[in-house]
Protein backbone atom coordinates (compact mmCIF):
# COMPACT_ATOMS: atom_id res chain seq x y z
CA UNK A 1 0.00 0.00 0.00
CA UNK A 2 0.97 3.52 -1.10
CA UNK A 3 -0.25 5.73 1.94
CA UNK A 4 1.60 8.52 -0.17
CA UNK A 5 -0.05 8.01 -3.22
CA UNK A 6 -3.46 7.51 -1.54
CA UNK A 7 -3.75 10.10 0.13
CA UNK A 8 -2.52 12.33 -2.64
CA UNK A 9 -5.22 10.87 -4.80
CA UNK A 10 -8.03 11.42 -1.78
CA UNK A 11 -6.99 15.30 -1.72
CA UNK A 12 -6.92 15.55 -5.21
CA UNK A 13 -11.22 14.00 -5.93
CA UNK A 14 -12.17 16.95 -3.48
CA UNK A 15 -9.95 19.65 -4.14
CA UNK A 16 -10.92 23.32 -3.51
CA UNK A 17 -13.95 24.11 -5.96
CA UNK A 18 -14.69 20.46 -7.54
CA UNK A 19 -16.18 17.37 -7.43
CA UNK A 20 -17.32 14.43 -8.60
CA UNK A 21 -19.50 13.42 -11.61
CA UNK A 22 -21.05 10.16 -10.94
CA UNK A 23 -21.27 8.84 -14.54
CA UNK A 24 -21.60 4.96 -13.56
CA UNK A 25 -25.18 4.17 -14.08
CA UNK A 26 -25.57 0.65 -14.21
CA UNK A 27 -27.15 -0.34 -17.75
CA UNK A 28 -30.47 -0.58 -16.60
CA UNK A 29 -30.44 2.70 -14.81
CA UNK A 30 -29.50 4.76 -17.97
CA UNK A 31 -31.97 2.81 -19.49
CA UNK A 32 -34.51 4.26 -17.35
CA UNK A 33 -32.99 7.97 -17.94
CA UNK A 34 -32.86 7.50 -21.55
CA UNK A 35 -36.73 6.03 -21.52
CA UNK A 36 -37.35 9.45 -20.07
CA UNK A 37 -35.67 11.46 -23.35
CA UNK A 38 -37.07 9.18 -25.48
CA UNK A 39 -33.44 7.59 -26.58
CA UNK A 40 -32.75 3.99 -27.11
CA UNK A 41 -29.98 2.88 -24.43
CA UNK A 42 -27.55 1.28 -26.65
CA UNK A 43 -23.90 0.64 -26.52
CA UNK A 44 -22.90 3.39 -28.83
CA UNK A 45 -26.05 5.82 -27.70
CA UNK A 46 -24.28 5.25 -23.97
CA UNK A 47 -20.97 6.29 -25.32
CA UNK A 48 -21.86 9.56 -27.73
CA UNK A 49 -23.80 10.72 -24.22
CA UNK A 50 -20.99 10.18 -21.80
CA UNK A 51 -18.35 11.36 -24.30
CA UNK A 52 -20.40 14.62 -24.58
CA UNK A 53 -19.98 14.77 -20.98
CA UNK A 54 -16.21 13.78 -20.70
CA UNK A 55 -15.60 16.31 -23.59
CA UNK A 56 -16.89 19.49 -21.66
CA UNK A 57 -13.64 21.39 -21.14
CA UNK A 58 -14.91 23.50 -18.96
CA UNK A 59 -16.83 21.44 -16.56
CA UNK A 60 -13.80 19.35 -16.88
CA UNK A 61 -10.91 21.27 -15.97
CA UNK A 62 -12.66 23.58 -13.64
CA UNK A 63 -15.68 21.68 -11.20
CA UNK A 64 -14.60 17.77 -11.79
CA UNK A 65 -12.21 16.44 -10.07
CA UNK A 66 -12.95 12.86 -10.94
CA UNK A 67 -15.70 10.41 -12.81
CA UNK A 68 -16.86 7.46 -11.63
CA UNK A 69 -17.33 5.09 -14.71
CA UNK A 70 -19.21 1.82 -15.14
CA UNK A 71 -17.39 -1.12 -15.84
CA UNK A 72 -18.73 -0.87 -19.92
CA UNK A 73 -17.31 2.66 -20.02
CA UNK A 74 -14.02 2.23 -18.63
CA UNK A 75 -13.26 -0.10 -21.69
CA UNK A 76 -14.78 1.84 -24.44
CA UNK A 77 -13.44 4.24 -26.74
CA UNK A 78 -14.58 7.52 -28.41
CA UNK A 79 -16.13 7.92 -31.51
CA UNK A 80 -12.69 8.86 -32.83
CA UNK A 81 -10.95 6.23 -31.04
CA UNK A 82 -9.40 7.89 -27.80
CA UNK A 83 -10.37 5.71 -24.72
CA UNK A 84 -13.02 7.44 -22.27
CA UNK A 85 -10.31 7.49 -19.77
CA UNK A 86 -8.04 9.02 -22.11
CA UNK A 87 -10.40 12.16 -22.42
CA UNK A 88 -11.16 12.32 -18.50
CA UNK A 89 -7.24 12.22 -17.68
CA UNK A 90 -6.34 14.66 -20.70
CA UNK A 91 -8.94 17.17 -18.92
CA UNK A 92 -7.08 17.21 -15.37
CA UNK A 93 -9.50 14.55 -14.33
CA UNK A 94 -9.56 11.49 -12.32
CA UNK A 95 -11.16 8.01 -13.95
CA UNK A 96 -12.77 6.04 -10.80
CA UNK A 97 -14.88 3.22 -11.20
CA UNK A 98 -18.05 1.56 -9.89
CA UNK A 99 -16.91 -1.96 -8.48
CA UNK A 100 -20.09 -3.25 -5.94
CA UNK A 101 -22.23 -5.71 -7.86
CA UNK A 102 -25.32 -4.06 -6.76
CA UNK A 103 -28.16 -4.95 -4.55
CA UNK A 104 -29.46 -8.51 -3.53
CA UNK A 105 -32.22 -9.39 -0.87
CA UNK A 106 -30.50 -9.67 1.86
CA UNK A 107 -31.52 -12.98 3.98
CA UNK A 108 -33.64 -12.86 6.73
CA UNK A 109 -34.58 -9.21 6.48
CA UNK A 110 -37.91 -8.81 4.27
CA UNK A 111 -37.99 -5.67 2.40
CA UNK A 112 -33.81 -4.72 3.06
CA UNK A 113 -31.14 -5.71 0.59
CA UNK A 114 -27.09 -6.12 0.91
CA UNK A 115 -24.13 -4.96 -1.69
CA UNK A 116 -21.84 -7.51 -3.46
CA UNK A 117 -18.95 -7.89 -5.35
CA UNK A 118 -16.45 -8.77 -2.68
CA UNK A 119 -15.25 -12.07 -4.48
CA UNK A 120 -12.80 -11.45 -6.91
CA UNK A 121 -12.19 -7.72 -6.06
CA UNK A 122 -8.75 -7.83 -5.41
CA UNK A 123 -8.31 -9.05 -9.57
CA UNK A 124 -10.49 -6.83 -10.88
CA UNK A 125 -8.83 -4.01 -9.21
CA UNK A 126 -5.63 -4.43 -10.85
CA UNK A 127 -7.25 -4.72 -14.04
CA UNK A 128 -9.10 -1.62 -13.10
CA UNK A 129 -6.10 0.25 -12.95
CA UNK A 130 -3.88 -0.61 -15.30
CA UNK A 131 -7.16 0.90 -17.72
CA UNK A 132 -6.54 3.97 -15.69
CA UNK A 133 -8.85 3.92 -12.38
CA UNK A 134 -7.21 5.88 -9.28
CA UNK A 135 -10.61 5.47 -7.24
CA UNK A 136 -13.83 3.26 -6.61
CA UNK A 137 -17.05 3.46 -5.56
CA UNK A 138 -18.87 1.05 -3.72
CA UNK A 139 -22.91 1.82 -2.19
CA UNK A 140 -24.50 0.40 0.14
CA UNK A 141 -28.29 0.97 0.56
CA UNK A 142 -30.01 1.71 3.64
CA UNK A 143 -33.95 2.17 3.48
CA UNK A 144 -36.32 3.99 5.60
CA UNK A 145 -39.64 1.98 6.51
CA UNK A 146 -41.60 2.32 9.54
CA UNK A 147 -43.49 -1.10 10.53
CA UNK A 148 -42.60 -3.92 13.75
CA UNK A 149 -40.19 -4.51 12.80
CA UNK A 150 -38.70 -1.17 11.51
CA UNK A 151 -36.13 -1.02 8.65
CA UNK A 152 -33.93 -1.06 8.78
CA UNK A 153 -33.13 -3.44 10.85
CA UNK A 154 -29.68 -3.86 12.72
CA UNK A 155 -28.61 -6.82 10.53
CA UNK A 156 -28.84 -4.75 7.68
CA UNK A 157 -26.73 -1.68 9.22
CA UNK A 158 -23.89 -3.71 10.66
CA UNK A 159 -23.31 -6.11 7.55
CA UNK A 160 -23.73 -3.67 4.95
CA UNK A 161 -21.18 -1.26 6.80
CA UNK A 162 -18.94 -4.76 7.22
CA UNK A 163 -18.85 -5.08 3.57
CA UNK A 164 -17.94 -1.66 2.77
CA UNK A 165 -15.21 -1.79 5.16
CA UNK A 166 -14.02 -4.91 3.39
CA UNK A 167 -14.43 -3.23 0.18
CA UNK A 168 -12.40 -0.18 1.22
CA UNK A 169 -9.20 -2.32 2.81
CA UNK A 170 -9.00 -3.72 -0.52
CA UNK A 171 -8.85 -0.88 -2.51
CA UNK A 172 -6.25 0.89 -0.23
CA UNK A 173 -4.35 -2.70 -0.47
CA UNK A 174 -4.43 -1.84 -4.32
CA UNK A 175 -3.36 1.64 -3.89
CA UNK A 176 -7.19 2.47 -5.08
CA UNK A 177 -8.87 5.52 -3.37
CA UNK A 178 -12.28 3.91 -2.13
CA UNK A 179 -15.19 6.39 -2.52
CA UNK A 180 -17.42 5.17 1.10
CA UNK A 181 -20.97 5.29 0.23
CA UNK A 182 -23.74 4.28 3.00
CA UNK A 183 -26.72 5.77 1.38
CA UNK A 184 -29.73 6.05 3.48
CA UNK A 185 -32.36 6.53 1.18
CA UNK A 186 -34.72 9.31 0.93
CA UNK A 187 -37.47 7.65 -1.02
CA UNK A 188 -40.21 7.07 1.98
CA UNK A 189 -42.31 9.68 4.28
CA UNK A 190 -40.68 9.69 6.74
CA UNK A 191 -39.39 13.21 8.46
CA UNK A 192 -36.21 14.90 8.84
CA UNK A 193 -35.30 13.57 12.62
CA UNK A 194 -36.13 10.07 11.48
CA UNK A 195 -33.34 11.01 8.91
CA UNK A 196 -30.90 12.02 11.01
CA UNK A 197 -31.25 9.32 13.56
CA UNK A 198 -31.14 6.57 10.71
CA UNK A 199 -28.30 8.10 8.82
CA UNK A 200 -26.37 8.57 12.76
CA UNK A 201 -26.39 4.83 13.18
CA UNK A 202 -25.14 4.18 9.72
CA UNK A 203 -22.45 6.00 10.19
CA UNK A 204 -20.75 5.19 13.44
CA UNK A 205 -21.73 1.63 12.01
CA UNK A 206 -19.79 1.96 9.07
CA UNK A 207 -16.59 4.50 10.93
CA UNK A 208 -16.68 1.39 13.29
CA UNK A 209 -16.03 -0.99 10.73
CA UNK A 210 -13.56 0.65 8.70
CA UNK A 211 -11.57 1.01 12.14
CA UNK A 212 -11.79 -2.21 12.81
CA UNK A 213 -10.57 -3.27 8.78
CA UNK A 214 -7.49 -0.67 9.60
CA UNK A 215 -8.72 1.30 6.97
CA UNK A 216 -6.71 4.70 6.66
CA UNK A 217 -9.28 7.47 6.90
CA UNK A 218 -6.76 9.82 5.10
CA UNK A 219 -7.07 7.82 2.09
CA UNK A 220 -11.11 7.64 1.68
CA UNK A 221 -13.60 9.83 0.57
CA UNK A 222 -16.94 9.18 2.21
CA UNK A 223 -20.17 9.53 -0.09
CA UNK A 224 -23.08 10.41 2.38
CA UNK A 225 -26.64 11.38 1.97
CA UNK A 226 -27.69 14.53 3.44
CA UNK A 227 -30.11 14.33 6.58
CA UNK A 228 -33.52 15.27 4.73
CA UNK A 229 -37.31 14.38 4.55
CA UNK A 230 -38.26 11.68 2.57
CA UNK A 231 -39.66 12.66 -0.91
CA UNK A 232 -43.12 11.64 0.30
CA UNK A 233 -43.17 13.29 4.02
CA UNK A 234 -46.31 15.95 3.97
CA UNK A 235 -44.23 18.30 5.51
CA UNK A 236 -40.16 18.80 4.39
CA UNK A 237 -37.87 20.47 6.33
CA UNK A 238 -36.42 23.44 4.55
CA UNK A 239 -33.07 24.09 3.31
CA UNK A 240 -31.20 26.01 6.58
CA UNK A 241 -32.93 22.81 8.64
CA UNK A 242 -31.31 20.06 6.32
CA UNK A 243 -27.76 21.86 5.75
CA UNK A 244 -27.55 22.68 10.08
CA UNK A 245 -28.71 19.01 10.89
CA UNK A 246 -26.20 17.08 8.20
CA UNK A 247 -23.43 19.37 9.47
CA UNK A 248 -24.45 18.06 13.12
CA UNK A 249 -24.35 14.29 12.30
CA UNK A 250 -21.11 14.53 10.19
CA UNK A 251 -19.48 16.32 13.01
CA UNK A 252 -20.53 13.72 15.21
CA UNK A 253 -19.73 11.13 13.01
CA UNK A 254 -16.81 11.50 10.81
CA UNK A 255 -13.31 12.01 11.91
CA UNK A 256 -11.79 15.16 10.71
CA UNK A 257 -8.68 12.74 9.39
CA UNK A 258 -11.12 11.44 6.40
CA UNK A 259 -10.01 13.36 3.43
CA UNK A 260 -12.87 14.81 2.48
CA UNK A 261 -17.20 14.37 2.10
CA UNK A 262 -18.44 14.16 -1.27
CA UNK A 263 -22.52 14.30 -1.11
CA UNK A 264 -24.79 11.98 -3.52
CA UNK A 265 -27.46 13.95 -4.47
CA UNK A 266 -30.47 10.73 -4.19
CA UNK A 267 -33.27 12.10 -5.82
CA UNK A 268 -32.68 15.97 -4.87
CA UNK A 269 -33.60 18.86 -7.83
CA UNK A 270 -30.96 20.34 -9.46
CA UNK A 271 -30.95 23.27 -7.28
CA UNK A 272 -31.82 21.96 -4.17
CA UNK A 273 -28.62 19.85 -4.01
CA UNK A 274 -26.91 22.78 -4.69
CA UNK A 275 -28.21 25.01 -2.38
CA UNK A 276 -28.01 22.33 0.79
CA UNK A 277 -24.03 22.12 -0.26
CA UNK A 278 -23.70 26.27 -0.42
CA UNK A 279 -25.55 26.22 2.94
CA UNK A 280 -23.16 23.70 4.64
CA UNK A 281 -20.03 25.32 3.39
CA UNK A 282 -20.99 28.40 4.57
CA UNK A 283 -21.65 27.06 8.30
CA UNK A 284 -17.59 26.46 7.91
CA UNK A 285 -14.66 26.24 8.46
CA UNK A 286 -15.44 22.80 8.45
CA UNK A 287 -12.88 19.39 9.46
CA UNK A 288 -12.64 18.33 5.86
CA UNK A 289 -13.54 19.64 2.85
CA UNK A 290 -17.49 19.02 1.78
CA UNK A 291 -18.41 18.65 -1.89
CA UNK A 292 -20.29 16.68 -4.49
CA UNK A 293 -20.40 13.44 -5.86
CA UNK A 294 -23.86 13.95 -7.95
CA UNK A 295 -25.70 12.09 -10.60
CA UNK A 296 -28.95 12.92 -11.25
CA UNK A 297 -28.12 16.81 -9.54
CA UNK A 298 -25.42 16.93 -12.10
CA UNK A 299 -26.91 15.31 -15.23
CA UNK A 300 -30.41 15.78 -15.39
CA UNK A 301 -30.54 19.28 -17.15
CA UNK A 302 -27.54 17.91 -19.54
CA UNK A 303 -29.35 14.98 -20.27
CA UNK A 304 -33.09 16.45 -21.54
CA UNK A 305 -31.16 19.14 -23.23
CA UNK A 306 -28.98 16.25 -25.14
CA UNK A 307 -31.79 14.18 -26.23
CA UNK A 308 -29.87 11.72 -27.98
CA UNK A 309 -29.28 14.44 -31.02
CA UNK A 310 -25.88 15.45 -32.06
CA UNK A 311 -27.09 19.20 -33.16
CA UNK A 312 -28.17 19.28 -29.40
CA UNK A 313 -24.32 18.30 -28.20
CA UNK A 314 -22.59 22.08 -27.97
CA UNK A 315 -26.50 22.93 -25.86
CA UNK A 316 -25.65 19.94 -23.79
CA UNK A 317 -22.39 20.83 -22.95
CA UNK A 318 -23.37 24.30 -22.01
CA UNK A 319 -26.16 22.79 -19.41
CA UNK A 320 -23.08 20.40 -17.71
CA UNK A 321 -20.72 23.33 -17.78
CA UNK A 322 -23.29 25.62 -15.90
CA UNK A 323 -24.29 22.89 -13.42
CA UNK A 324 -20.98 21.76 -12.44
CA UNK A 325 -20.06 25.61 -11.85
CA UNK A 326 -22.79 26.19 -9.80
CA UNK A 327 -22.08 22.70 -7.52
CA UNK A 328 -18.25 24.31 -7.87
CA UNK A 329 -18.94 27.46 -6.23
CA UNK A 330 -21.46 25.66 -3.52
CA UNK A 331 -18.38 23.43 -2.45
CA UNK A 332 -16.76 27.14 -1.77
CA UNK A 333 -19.99 28.43 0.02
CA UNK A 334 -20.12 30.89 -3.46
CA UNK A 335 -23.08 30.29 -4.76
CA UNK A 336 -25.48 32.74 -5.80
CA UNK A 337 -29.10 32.32 -7.34
CA UNK A 338 -28.93 35.07 -9.70
CA UNK A 339 -26.55 32.95 -11.25
CA UNK A 340 -29.16 30.48 -12.18
CA UNK A 341 -31.18 32.85 -13.18
CA UNK A 342 -28.06 34.59 -15.61
CA UNK A 343 -27.75 30.84 -17.20
P1 LIG B 1 -27.22 10.49 -7.34
O1 LIG B 1 -26.50 11.80 -7.14
O2 LIG B 1 -28.11 10.49 -8.55
O3 LIG B 1 -27.88 10.02 -6.10
O4 LIG B 1 -26.12 9.42 -7.72
C1 LIG B 1 -24.95 9.39 -7.02
C2 LIG B 1 -24.45 8.01 -6.95
O5 LIG B 1 -23.37 7.73 -7.40
C3 LIG B 1 -25.28 6.99 -6.30
O6 LIG B 1 -24.49 5.86 -6.06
Amino acid sequence: MDKDLLVKTANAMVAKGKGILAADESSGTIKKRFDAIGVASTEDSRRDYREMMFRTQAAMKNNISGVILYDETIWQKAKDGTPLTKLIADAGSLPGIKVDKGVKPLFGCPGEVITEGLDGLGERLVEYRALGARFAKWRAVIDIVPGSPPVPSHTAVHTNAHALARYAAICQEHDIVPIVEPEVLMDGGHDIDTCLRVTEWVLKTTFQELFYQRVMLEGIVLKPNMVISGKKAPSRAGHQEVAEKTVRVLKECVPPAVAGIAFLSGGQSDEEATIHLDLMNRMGPLPWPVTFSYGRALQHMPQKVWAGKAENVAAAQRAFAHRSHMNGLAAQGQWKQDLEKAA
